[in-house]
């Protein structure tokens, strides 16, 4: 009997504990949100790695990337379009005269077709500013 009526107390408190505590847990990314540096000169690269998952069926980046279905897009950061050796470019991309900065890239990823009328990467387009601010910030760290 005695310790049936001991633990009924201490069961009530656990079934109270789980409403603060998810509480708490949930002010945590809140809270780390606002910590975060100011995306201001460009976004979150955290954030950008999960925006990359669109472009890595075609794309590899890191140590041992290279081209697959696209270029690699390691040190694009003043590329030439065109410039990987590894990779066989459509003739459009090659002439394009493109180079790779913040603008170009913001463009492309917007509208591959309209910074390289007839390049052969197939993509919808990148509306989301704040996508493309993080995307670019996660491609910094491979440059
Ligand atoms: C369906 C496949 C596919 C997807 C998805 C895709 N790309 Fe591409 N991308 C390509 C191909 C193919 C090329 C080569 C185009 C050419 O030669 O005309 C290319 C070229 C590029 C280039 C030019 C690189 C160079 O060396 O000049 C950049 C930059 C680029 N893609 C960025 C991206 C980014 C960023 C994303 C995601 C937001 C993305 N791509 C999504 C297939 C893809």
């Amino acid at each position: 009997m005695r310790p049936v009526r001991l633990l009924r107390p201490l069961r009530s408190l656990r079934s109270l504990l789980p409403a603060p505590a998810a509480l708490l847990v949930s002010c945590v990314p809140l809270f780390l949100a606002g910590a975060a540096p100011a995306r201001a000169a460009g976004g979150d690269a955290a954030a950008g790695k999960a925006v990359f998952a669109r472009c890595a069926a075609c794309h590899q980046v890191g140590p041992s990337a290279r081209g697959t279905f696209g270029p690699h897009l390691n040190a694009l950061f003043g590329r030439r379009a065109g410039g990987t050796p590894d990779y066989a470019y459509s003739a459009a991309m090659k002439a394009s005269n493109v180079v790779w900065t913040e603008a170009t890239l913001r463009a492309f990823v917007k509208s591959p077709g309209d910074v390289v009328p007839g390049t052969k990467m197939r993509f919808w387009g990148l509306g989301n500013e704040r996508q493309i601010d993080d995307l670019l910030a996660y491609l910094r760290t491979f440059q």
